[in-house]
């Protein structure tokens, strides 16, 4: 996994990867001192999922790319040369999956709060998506429209749940404020959303501007996690960029 790899495949490669779920232990980690407990409880859960196992040995950078490879083998949206928006996009595991599939001709931009090592073939942002000035920068890499705008971002829990769902809300919501400005006709919005789907206000927007909406839970998804994806494909309004 040391090595930066764009992941196992070359431009225009679509594998479906069969990973195991089983969920049977088969590492047990000793508490230790000075070890905290939710830290031994998930350093064994790493070492017992069969889908961080499998992005170690493909060279993918975490187990959040075979989300998206399962979204794209259902949906078929990462196409040869497409021009792609990946918004959270640390530490590369979409980014990998696109460019393997994409080829490296496509155009791949990404922002992340956190630094990214960098993947040859894509331009990787540090910063705060939320920031007014990040929509710029994005499209100043971008230089039109983009095929594909894809969100994994998902923001840091208060333990205050109406906080914590409206962050998330804000974060979908900008965005596709953002998807809206930038994609081609026919173009595809990705993102995670919680609790059981997209806010009923945004799902009739996408609804309006999208030939068909879809809400999916990939496999590679933990079964205990709340998160799921909603794709919205066939952009069909109009906005200013060429
Ligand atoms: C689940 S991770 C993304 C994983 C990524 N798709 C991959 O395959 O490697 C979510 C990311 O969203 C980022 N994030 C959350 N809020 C953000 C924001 N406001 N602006 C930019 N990135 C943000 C986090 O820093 C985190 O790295």
């Amino acid at each position: 996994m040391a090595k930066k790899s764009t992941g196992p495949g070359g431009g225009g490669k679509r594998t479906n990867h069969n990973v195991n779920d089983a969920r049977g232990l088969q590492v047990r980690v000793k508490t230790a001192r000075g070890r905290k407990l939710s830290s031994t409880l998930w350093l064994q859960r790493q070492l017992n999922d069969p889908y961080v196992l499998e992005a170690q040995r493909l060279g993918y950078r975490g187990r959040a790319a075979f989300k998206l490879a399962e979204i794209d083998d259902k949906h078929q949206f990462l196409k040869p040369n497409a021009r792609i928006v990946d918004l959270g996009c640390a530490p590369g595991g979409w980014t990998q999956v696109a460019l393997e599939r994409c080829g490296e001709t496509a155009r791949i931009v990404g922002i992340d709060l956190l630094e990214c090592d960098p993947i040859p073939g894509a331009t990787l942002l540090v910063g705060d998506f939320m920031d007014d000035d990040a929509p710029d920068r994005l499209k100043a890499v971008l230089r039109g429209q983009a095929d594909i705008v894809m969100s994994d971002m998902a923001s840091n829990t208060t333990g205050h749940p109406p906080t914590d769902h409206l962050r998330v809300v804000a974060l979908v919501e900008t965005a596709y404020h953002f998807a809206a400005e930038v994609l081609a006709p026919n173009g595809t919005f990705i993102a995670k959303v919680f609790s059981g789907g997209t806010e009923n206000d945004l799902l009739q927007i996408l609804k309006k501007d999208f030939t068909k909406v879809f809400h999916m839970k990939p496999k590679s998804s933990r079964k205990e996690s709340p998160e799921m994806y909603v794709v919205a494909v066939g952009f069909r309004r109009e906005n200013d960029v060429q």
